[in-house]
């Protein structure tokens, strides 16, 4: 059940903040607020360093966003747990706000040298008995704002939020993300991830600090960002985001790139909080128009309209037609078609042949983040479905549909995709596959090669920039590379 936290609580602030601009209708005036130097002149300024009290004071300058902040789980997130976790400090300390104390699992009490400042998180009230305290709790449960914020009072004239869009740990340890430490699983795993490496190939491993320096410098403000950037994804993709002044300094695909936390699941969101799942079309669209109903497009398959977003073909029409009569030195598609290839289209297709993209794994209602996240895991002792954040596929999340996989080449599939890649290698005058990779998108600008061999060649390439070799949609794929081994034919003989 959402909405249990109605605003209206009577927490009223002085409201000293036309500094900021911000228009509307003042609420009554609050009670006296108490003495002292840092306060600022005026009634009613809290005393404590956490506002809590679920938005109620954000909401007169942020009233969308604590309306979207209120339908997500992180509000739900005391009320979630049982009557006796909610005495086991060790559950709270994620479960609640400005719980600032570490507390081990198995702890009754917070250990004096894992206690954190006194700064009136929930970790300052707990055990206290006074109604105060029990008042301060109640404004404290759960992950609101200032979890991520930190803590915005008592000088909350002074307004001064913690943001950052970025995940990355520095080379001296220290978490730069906003949802550490309560996602310590999710962080840990997406450092081994190549999403973590966005920047460069050439860091060492693990060094996030020489990612995020390669990606400003080498990504920076590019047209490429949108993809390989938290910063540049979210500026495209959210459209709160368009006027933004974004830090100099950009960074890896990490939680608030996918995660938008303040979209709950009535803010056309979904359960995991994902910034956009819309669909997405192909962007090959001959014969037809961008925006044509019959454009092929990825659509209704939930948290893995995330992945269309970024893993697609990224050649419109007109890029696709002029590298077939002229070549181009990134021949093929962007080295990312698995979209496409999911859905069974967006490639070049050779007139006069018939292309079948249908394939049974169209079926998985997750698509993409069946295979490469879910699966079930030990945690905690208990065995539970996880999102694994290193986007690795393995034999197990094949289950149920095939068991006990030790490697995807089902049925000899891959190894037949591969096989015909070769071929294709082969005919158009190359050693191997490695060959033809390597050299044929400068070839390609030979003006005397002749427009069949590109043809051939755009399938060959498509395919195997994919990099499932068949898993994706093991018909497309084989539907590509058969036409194009058969028009080859044509031309080379058989
Ligand atoms: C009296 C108005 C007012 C109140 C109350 C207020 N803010 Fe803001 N806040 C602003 C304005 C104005 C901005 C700057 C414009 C913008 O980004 O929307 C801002 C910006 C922010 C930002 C973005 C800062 C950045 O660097 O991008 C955060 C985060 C934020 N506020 C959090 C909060 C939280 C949390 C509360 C409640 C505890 C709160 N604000 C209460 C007016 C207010
Ligand atoms: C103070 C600890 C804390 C912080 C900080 C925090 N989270 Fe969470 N998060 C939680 C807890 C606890 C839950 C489980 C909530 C529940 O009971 O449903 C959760 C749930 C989620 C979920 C599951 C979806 C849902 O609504 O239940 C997502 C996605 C998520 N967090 C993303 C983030 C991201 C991204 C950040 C950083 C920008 C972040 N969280 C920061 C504690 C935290
Ligand atoms: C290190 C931080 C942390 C600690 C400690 C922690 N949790 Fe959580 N909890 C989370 C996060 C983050 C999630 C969101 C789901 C995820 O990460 O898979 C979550 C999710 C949950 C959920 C599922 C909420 C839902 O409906 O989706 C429950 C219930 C829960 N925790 C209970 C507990 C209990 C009971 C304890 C103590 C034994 C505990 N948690 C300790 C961070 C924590
Ligand atoms: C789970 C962590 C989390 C929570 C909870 C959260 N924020 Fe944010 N907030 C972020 C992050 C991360 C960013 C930076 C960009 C992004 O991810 O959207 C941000 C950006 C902002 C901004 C600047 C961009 C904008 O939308 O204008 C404002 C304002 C803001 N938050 C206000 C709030 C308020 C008010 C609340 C509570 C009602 C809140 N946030 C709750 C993590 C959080
Ligand atoms: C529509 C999103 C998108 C845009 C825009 C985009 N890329 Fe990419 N790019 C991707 C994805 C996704 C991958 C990873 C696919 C994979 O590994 O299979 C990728 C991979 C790459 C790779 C291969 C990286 C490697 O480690 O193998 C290079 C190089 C690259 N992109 C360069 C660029 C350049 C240069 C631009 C701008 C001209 C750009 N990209 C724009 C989505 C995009
Ligand atoms: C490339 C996109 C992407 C990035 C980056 C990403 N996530 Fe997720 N995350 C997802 C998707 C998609 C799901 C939904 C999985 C599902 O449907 O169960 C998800 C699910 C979750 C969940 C809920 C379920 C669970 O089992 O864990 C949490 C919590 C979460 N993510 C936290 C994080 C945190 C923290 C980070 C930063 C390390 C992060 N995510 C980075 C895409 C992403
Ligand atoms: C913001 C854009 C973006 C989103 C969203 C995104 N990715 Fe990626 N992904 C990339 C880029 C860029 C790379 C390549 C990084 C590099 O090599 O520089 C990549 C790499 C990968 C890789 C590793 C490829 C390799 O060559 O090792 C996998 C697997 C992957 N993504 C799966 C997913 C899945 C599954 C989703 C959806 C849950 C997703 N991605 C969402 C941009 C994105
Ligand atoms: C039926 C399961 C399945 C589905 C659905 C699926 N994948 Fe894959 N994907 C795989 C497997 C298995 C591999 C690795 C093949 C190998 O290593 O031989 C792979 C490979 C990849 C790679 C290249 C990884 C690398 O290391 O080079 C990327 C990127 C990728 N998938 C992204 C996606 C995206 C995006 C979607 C959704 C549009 C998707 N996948 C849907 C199973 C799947
Ligand atoms: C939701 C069920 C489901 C999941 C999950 C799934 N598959 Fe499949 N897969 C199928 C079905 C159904 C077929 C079609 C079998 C047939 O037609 O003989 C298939 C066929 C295949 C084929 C052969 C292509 C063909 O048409 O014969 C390969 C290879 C394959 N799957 C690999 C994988 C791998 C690897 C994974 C996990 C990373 C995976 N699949 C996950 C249901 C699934």
């Amino acid at each position: 059940m959402k909405h249990r936290h109605r605003l209206g609580i009577a927490v009223v602030l002085s409201l000293a903040f036309l500094s900021f601009g911000c228009e509307g209708d003042q609420g009554p005036e609050g009670p006296e607020g108490p003495e002292g130097p840092e306060g600022p002149p005026g009634t009613g300024v809290s005393p404590y360093s956490y506002q809590g009290d679920f938005g109620e004071p954000c909401q007169h300058c942020h009233a969308n966003t604590v309306e979207n902040v209120l339908l997500t789980g992180h509000t739900e997130a005391y009320e979630d747990l049982s009557a006796d976790s909610r005495t086991n400090l060790y559950c709270l300390q994620c479960h609640t706000t400005g719980f600032d104390s570490q507390v081990e699992f198995g702890d009754t009490e917070i250990a004096p040298e894992n206690r954190g400042p006194d700064i009136y998180g929930y970790d300052d009230y707990y055990g206290v008995d006074t109604e105060e305290a029990a008042e301060r709790r109640a404004a404290l449960e759960g992950v609101q704002c200032e979890s991520c914020h930190g803590p915005m009072g008592p000088d909350f004239n002074a307004h001064q939020p913690l943001v950052s869009f970025s995940t990355h740990f520095s080379n001296d340890g220290e978490p730069t993300s906003l949802c550490f430490p309560c996602h310590r699983t999710q962080i840990e795993e997406w450092v081994e991830s190549t999403h973590a490496k966005a920047g460069s190939a050439d860091c060492p491993a693990g060094d996030t600090d020489c990612q995020v320096e390669a990606l400003t410098d080498e990504w920076g403000r590019s047209s490429c960002d949108y993809c390989h950037s938290s910063e540049g994804y979210i500026r495209t993709h959210d459209p709160r985001y368009l006027t933004y002044e974004f830090p100099e300094e950009i960074t890896m695909i990490g939680c608030p790139t996918c995660h938008d936390p303040h979209q709950g699941e009535a803010g056309g969101g979904n359960y995991a909080q994902l910034r956009d799942v819309t669909a997405e079309e192909v962007q090959y669209t001959y014969p037809y128009e961008p925006g044509d109903a019959e454009v092929p497009r990825m659509a209704g398959y939930g948290p893995a309209q995330t992945c269309a977003q970024c893993h697609h073909a990224r050649r419109n029409t007109a890029n696709v037609q002029g590298q077939i009569e002229d070549g181009y030195s990134h021949f093929g598609p962007h080295p990312s078609p698995q979209m496409d290839m999911f859905i069974g289209a967006g490639s070049y297709q050779i007139p006069g042949y018939t292309y079948d993209g249908i394939h049974s794994h169209q079926s998985i209602p997750n698509g993409c983040v069946k295979c490469h996240m879910v699966r079930e895991t030990e945690l905690h002792g208990e065995i539970t479905e996880h999102a694994f954040h290193t986007w690795e596929p393995t034999g197990g999340n094949c289950e149920p549909c095939h068991t006990g996989l030790t490697d995807f080449d089902v049925d000899g599939k891959q190894t037949e995709i591969r096989g015909k890649i070769n071929q294709i290698a082969v005919l158009l005058g190359y050693a191997d596959t490695a060959d033809f990779v390597a050299n044929f998108e400068n070839d390609s600008l030979d003006p005397l090669m002749p427009v069949w061999q590109r043809e051939v060649a755009y399938a060959a390439i498509f395919v195997y920039e994919d990099r499932s070799s068949g898993v994706h949609n093991y018909t497309y794929a084989s539907s590509l590379l058969d036409n194009a081994i058969a028009y080859a034919a044509t031309f080379v003989g058989p």
